[in-house]
């Protein structure tokens, strides 16, 4: 299978390389249609994944101050991916987000047919237009051209990135005490591979089951990683205080992964698990995947 992943020097593109470590890798700018039209001429990819995106540094409040490249990249991008791979009739992976939700749907936890309802950053806001571009405009009946949209939320892993969920909580200190969905990186490869063999399209929430809050991670981290770990509790009516912009926090429903047999390790064990491989690594600066 001849995969090109679009993205590859991000968080998540980077994970994506360890289970395709043969996918091609051009780079080339998503929101430039004739750029992106020469590069699937001549790659010809029988998938294409794309992990590109503008999340912002050092987080997306960058993103409330840079709208115009925000928009530009997560919406026009995407819409340029899905015109070119629908005239050749590419098969697509879009990695989209949970965060374009709050709350946690009367405690059943949001389905993929739940409209977007958080609209507070303007990050949230460019996954959900683009999101419901993509839904509009596919084909029911999936096949040539169908896109697979991933709706990963606070992605953690055991390796030291700076952008795993865990590595950034240790470097605040206030942490959010508010429970979340969350996904565990590991957990979310091995379904994208499984889904992406079969051939799946439409919407998938790639969620851990159960739920954690940051807070109750770092109390983890502290027991397992650095007894010495200082940190205090931010609760959530507090959480304005230390953000510029709006963050989501919601709980997402992963019965449809469940229901196609992909099951992920419940949160709690998946934590446990990445914990323990930061123990086991501790003091080891570089990235490992
Ligand atoms: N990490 C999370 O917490 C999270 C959670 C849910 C969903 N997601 C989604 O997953 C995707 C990847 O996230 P990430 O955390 O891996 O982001 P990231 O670490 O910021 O990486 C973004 C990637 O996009 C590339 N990129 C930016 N602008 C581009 C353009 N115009 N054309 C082509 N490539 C471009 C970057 O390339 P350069 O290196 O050249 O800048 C980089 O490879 C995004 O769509 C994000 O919304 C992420």
């Amino acid at each position: 299978m001849r995969v090109v992943l679009l993205g590859s020097t991000g968080y998540i593109g980077q994970h994506l390389l360890s289970i395709y470590p043969d996918a091609r890798t051009p780079r080339v700018d998503i929101a430039d249609p004739s750029a992106v039209a020469a590069m699937l001429d001549d790659e010809r990819p029988d998938v294409l994944i794309n992990a590109a995106g503008k999340t912002g540094r050092p987080n997306v409040d960058w993103c409330e101050q840079h709208k115009e490249e925000t928009l530009r990249v997560n919406v026009m991008g995407t819409l340029v991916l899905r015109e070119a791979c629908a005239a050749r009739g590419i098969y697509w992976v879009h990695m989209s987000s949970g965060c374009i939700y709050a709350g946690d749907a009367g405690g059943a936890g949001f389905t993929e047919d739940d409209p977007p309802n958080f609209a507070g950053s303007y990050y949230s806001r460019t996954k959900a237009w683009s999101e419901q571009m993509l839904k509009d405009l596919s084909s029911p009946e999936g096949g040539r051209g169908g896109i697979l949209i991933v709706r990963p939320r606070m992605p953690f892993d055991g390796t030291m990135h700076d952008r795993n969920l865990i590595r950034k909580l240790v470097r605040y200190s206030r942490v959010l005490d508010e429970p979340n969905s969350l996904t565990y990186v590991p957990d979310m490869l091995q379904a994208i591979r499984i889904l992406v063999e079969r051939g799946a399209t439409g919407i998938y929430n790639m969620v851990n089951p159960g739920t954690l809050s940051p807070y109750a991670i770092m109390e983890r981290y502290r027991d397992i990683v650095d007894p010495g770990h200082a940190f205090e509790r931010l609760p959530v009516s507090r959480l304005g205080t230390t953000v510029t912009t709006g963050r989501s926090n919601c709980i997402l429903s992963c019965d449809k992964l469940l229901r196609e047999g992909i099951a992920l390790l419940h949160v709690e064990e998946a934590l446990e698990s990445a914990l323990q491989h930061m123990r086991a690594h501790a003091g080891v600066a570089e990235v490992r995947l």
